[in-house]
């Protein structure tokens, strides 16, 4: 099969990975990839965003099969555009990948199925916010209702602050388009965790558990990024509230979904808060987490390939029992250009062990680049993905760590405590 991958970052990377380890895995293209994924794809110079251009070049190179990464391009309507060229695509049309794309939508699905969140409301009229705000107690939750590189959501430790926040977004275009609506929401306590499901419209195939590292600092401090870290699966994940999370919001996701004429297929992504074993959902994400996906990747055994191929054409069902998970966890570090998230130096240089270390230990590329005399340089805010699979967790982080430590970046920065509530669980103390 010739398989079309876009995007550019540590879980496409990931993905192209996986994916060319699959029997039936022929040419594997990426647009517009990154220094690693040049290693084991074709690198095709085309955006992630440019719609255009990707379906022109799937029909051009009789591509068999399209996974798209990012949520932009699923938004702006690639897999619309790639359906109606009868090329598979793996990844919602964009009425569907509405469920990431508005908040909004995603929270009056789940007020009319019947899906567990956080108190909410809907608002374009900043009077009307503002009332609702007042009638609200505690910390309060504003949102940008659009896509906003992970940056829309404000969390309000009062009244005061939320009235400020919905104002910014309502009146100061804080956000611009996208927080010209709002969801003022109830702030729910508890523990976070990622929850991964396949569904090609009607079918599920649950995946895995992971948990992410928001902050850039260490203890959970400091401004939010796209992710820091992660590991597979979360540590406070059973059979039992995998089958809480499974009946009572993925599920009735898919099954809303398909009612209100959307079906969803491609990879649901729900963002949960888990509070004395009942999850409620925080949002929906219609991809892979980056960086959930790389540790996904490092536990998953089958044919990736055939599944989402399945996914893609309607068939889901024929490949139930394809993909089995290792039980030992895996762990990703993510390292990232001092600055970040805020402003840094690009271009700088990576040297070190990138690839060949120990076992179970993997580099994936997020923004890197190849200057043109072939030294490997940062390009981006989030540069690599190191990453270690083990028996436990304990190993997979000390593996990871040694990784690190032996990659030379002086421009470069990461997390030093990947894996932390998980390691404390374990040892029996309080998170
Ligand atoms: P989201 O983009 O909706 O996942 O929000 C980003 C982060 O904000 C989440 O990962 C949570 O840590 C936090 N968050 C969002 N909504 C809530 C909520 N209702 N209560 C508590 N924390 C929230
Ligand atoms: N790591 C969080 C996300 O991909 O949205």
């Amino acid at each position: 099969m010739k398989i079309l991958l876009v995007g550019s970052g540590g879980r496409e990377h990931a993905l192209a990975w996986k994916l060319k380890q699959s029997p039936s895995c022929g040419t594997l293209y990426c647009a517009p990839g990154n220094a690693g994924i040049a290693e084991i794809a074709q690198i095709v110079d085309i955006r992630a965003e440019d719609v255009e251009a990707l379906c022109t070049f799937a029909k051009n190179n009789a591509i068999d099969l399209v996974v798209v990464g990012p949520e932009g391009p699923l938004v702006a309507g690639l897999a619309d555009r790639l359906r109606e060229a009868g090329i598979s695509v793996f990844g919602p049309q964009a009425n569907a990948a509405q469920i990431e794309g508005s908040k909004g939508f995603m929270k009056d699905l789940c007020a009319k199925y019947g899906i567990p969140t956080a108190a909410y409301g809907r608002f374009s009229d900043l009077s009307k916010a503002e009332a609702f705000i007042e009638t609200m107690k505690g910390s309060i939750v504003v949102k940008a209702d659009g896509l906003a590189a992970g940056k829309g959501v404000i969390i309000c430790a009062d009244r005061t602050e939320a009235l400020e926040a919905a104002r910014d977004m309502l009146e100061g275009h804080a956000f611009g388009a996208a927080g010209a609506e709002i969801v003022v929401e109830e702030f729910l306590e508890g523990e976070e965790a990622s929850y991964f499901a396949l569904s090609d419209g009607r079918t599920i195939v649950p995946l895995a558990s992971a948990q992410d590292h928001k902050r850039v600092g260490d203890g959970d401090t400091g401004p939010n990024t796209g992710g820091m870290g992660a590991y597979s699966p979360a540590h406070f994940m059973t059979e039992e509230l995998e089958r809480i999370i499974l009946t009572t919001i993925i599920e009735p996701t898919i099954k809303g979904m398909e009612a209100e004429g959307c079906p969803f297929t491609g990879v649901l992504f729900a963002g949960l808060m888990v509070k004395d074993g009942v999850p409620k959902l925080l949002e929906h994400n219609a991809r892979f987490g980056d960086p959930e996906c790389q540790t996904l990747m490092l536990r998953m055994e089958g044919d990736l390939v055939k599944v989402l191929k399945a996914a893609a054409d309607g068939c889901l069902e024929s490949v139930r029992d394809e993909i089995k998970w290792s039980p030992d966890p895996a762990l990703c570090i993510v390292m990232a250009a001092k600055g970040y998230p805020g402003d840094y130096k690009k271009r700088t240089p990576i040297s070190g062990r990138l690839s060949g270390g120990p076992s179970g230990v993997q580099v994936f590329h997020a923004g890197t680049a190849r200057r043109e005399d072939g030294q490997l340089v940062a390009q981006g805010g989030r540069v690599l993905g190191v990453c270690a699979r083990a028996a436990d967790l304990e190993t997979a982080q000390k593996k990871a760590y040694e990784a690190v430590d032996a990659i030379d970046w002086p421009e470069g920065f990461c997390r030093r405590d990947i894996g932390w509530r998980a390691v404390k669980a374990k040892r029996g103390e309080a998170a």
